[in-house]
């Protein structure tokens, strides 16, 4: 039996802004097993976004349970929900968020800088990443230097070579022209498949949608369907079978036999020595590595 990925039982999210609260999520429940592949929908302002920063752990519940790789984070301090963050999520955003004056190759080592991996392993790893990418021959190139869709696919590189057990990815072709999206879209589908990290997209897109297993609609901060595909239904037959919003413990079938995650990944020097990072080093508790203050 395998410990779910991410876990959240009846969570709540609420914004206080000017004295007037705003709930953004009204106690949603949902298990990610490891290997699934999963898209998020609903509507603008639904709580997609808030859903998915609670699920890597960038943000804490109001209320409810949430639990990553088998802990609560309502038992964690700070550091210590940075260092699971680290350890088992990656994130892929909208607008890329990557260091504007770093290279592709030190973008994607920077997660590793936390863990405490040496300069020269860090650079190894990265770039063996940045190939699997299809970026090998762009190390050296700075956000600037590169298109919109080999952005996303640095992107995408530093937030799995940490060898995370969960990728969330919020609209990652937002910001991309179709076919480019396209084939960023088809990367995150070989990457799931090939390393059996498990995949949560938020998408806009009902077609994107419907590749994924398993789709999730939210609206007005609840999850209103939760239905599981064996494949797609693109010839109109597939009927999903519709899910309690509220899943059970019960194993999903649907992504098949996962081929598990290696717990810490070659470089998992925090997990092995219990190091924590240095101060300059440590990730804000928003999470500067992935939110990106660098514009
Ligand atoms: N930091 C915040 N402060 C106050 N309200 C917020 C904040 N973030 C999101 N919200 C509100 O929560 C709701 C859900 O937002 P969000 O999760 O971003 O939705 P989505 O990603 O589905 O568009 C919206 O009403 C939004 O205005
Ligand atoms: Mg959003």
């Amino acid at each position: 039996m395998t410990v779910p990925a991410v876990e959240a039982v009846d969570v709540w999210r609420t914004y206080e802004l000017d004295g007037v609260s705003v709930s953004a999520l009204r106690g949603v429940s949902l298990t990610i097993d490891q290997g699934e592949y999963v898209a998020v929908i609903g509507p603008s302002g639904s709580g997609k976004s808030t859903l998915m920063h609670l699920l890597g752990g960038l943000d804490r519940p109001s209320g409810g349970r949430l639990v990553i790789g088998g802990r609560d984070v309502t038992t964690l301090t700070a550091p210590e929900l940075a260092t699971l963050r680290n350890e088992t999520i990656g994130f892929v955003f909208q607008a890329f968020h990557l260091l504007a004056r770093t290279s592709a190759v030190d973008n994607v080592a920077l997660p590793l800088v936390y863990r405490g991996v040496g300069a020269r392993q860090r650079r190894e790893q990265a770039a063996a990443m940045l190939g699997r990418v299809g970026l090998g021959h762009r190390l050296h190139h700075r956000p600037n230097q590169l298109s919109g869709g080999e952005q996303q696919r640095v992107a995408i590189a530093r937030a799995l070579v940490t060898e995370p057990a969960v990728l969330l990815a919020d609209e990652p072709t937002g910001n991309l022209d179709s076919a480019t999206g396209e084939a960023v879209l088809e990367l995150l589908e070989r990457l799931n498949a090939e390393s059996g990290v498990a995949l949560v997209m938020v998408t806009h897109d009902q077609e994107v949608a419907a590749r994924a297993h398993r789709r999730i609609a939210v609206r007005d901060g609840l999850i209103r369907s939760d239905s599981l595909h064996d494949r797609p239904p693109s010839d109109g037959s597939g009927v999903p079978a519709t899910l309690d919003p509220a899943p059970s413990a019960e194993p999903r079938s649907a992504s098949g036999s996962g081929p598990g995650h290696p717990p810490g990944g070659p470089g998992g020097a925090a997990g092995a020595t219990g190091r924590l990072p240095r101060a300059e080093e440590r990730p804000r508790p928003s999470g500067r590595l992935h939110r990106g203050d660098a514009g």
